[in-house]
């Protein structure tokens, strides 16, 4: 039957990922490249990874369950060989490389590369880095980041948990009506990005599937989370709805360590 070529139907045969999930987005000048803080998002749009997938409702940085060595690991075995290979192909990149990975029982597995940051791990990775972002991106731009110290990062744990419009990842609810405290956008240990939000008259609404992330820092990741969702309760937004266990695992010590 296969003879019949035209007739065959295509058969792809993918590779099972069964580990964690971990994003880590590398800064580059296209040669030398700078590591962010690892963080892990949460793809599915309802409490323990049900429905369907989404553009992210929540993410945590750093990984207290990462096996020891697993940003070098990911630089040397990852990173470092694409921004090489690219520049050997007369191709170099200078910018954001986001490797999407699964830490697998087999081993280190690349899902997906992009070249931009992450959301929702922007705002967790970013509400711990202490440094000056403008300095390292300055630095990609320039080809200088060999001659930059290395990003300083603050004590402690982030999390972002996002606030979506109902009916998201479908067709959102948009136009409701959303009240409350550190709305404004100001920075802090606990604060509020806004992300599909605008203005009707002076009242704030949703205008999107993902609305708002209520991101909170904290001593741990116990301390972050109940931040973020205090944030969440304080906000009168009847249109939108969140996850509940964002980090969950993380923080409750569930997630055995992979090995690299
Ligand atoms: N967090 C997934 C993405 O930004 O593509």
């Amino acid at each position: 039957a296969l003879a019949h070529a035209a007739d065959a139907l295509p058969v792809v045969i993918e590779e099972y990922l069964d580990g964690p999930e971990v994003s880590l987005f590398a800064i580059t000048d296209g040669v030398t490249a700078v590591p962010l803080l690892p963080a892990q998002d949460f793809k599915r749009v309802g409490d323990g990874d049900t429905g369907p997938n989404t553009g992210g409702m929540g993410a945590y940085t750093p990984l207290p369950w990462a096996p020891e060595g697993l940003t070098e690991a990911i630089m040397t075995r990852v990173v470092e060989p694409t921004i090489a290979e690219m520049a050997r192909r007369g191709t170099p990149f200078s910018g954001l490389l986001y490797a999407g990975l699964a830490l697998t029982s087999r081993g280190l597995r690349v899902v997906e590369f992009n070249a931009r940051f992450g959301d929702p791990e922007t705002q967790a990775v970013l509400s711990l880095l202490e440094s000056p972002l403008g300095e390292v991106l300055y630095a990609a731009a320039t080809g200088t980041l060999d001659a930059i110290e290395p990003p300083r990062w603050r004590e402690g744990s982030a999390v972002i948990v996002v606030l979506a419009a109902d009916g998201y990842p479908g067709t959102p609810h948009t136009g409701g009506t959303i009240a409350g405290p550190l709305l404004d956008g100001a920075d802090g240990p606990v604060h509020l990005t806004h992300a599909g939000t605008r203005l009707d008259g002076d009242t704030l609404v949703s205008s999107g599937g993902r609305v708002l992330g209520a991101v909170a820092r904290g001593a741990d990741l116990n301390e972050a989370r109940a931040a973020a969702y205090a944030a969440i309760d304080d906000l009168d937004a009847p249109t939108l709805f969140h996850r509940t266990d964002i980090a969950a695992r993380a923080a409750a010590g569930q997630i055995p360590t992979p090995s690299l």
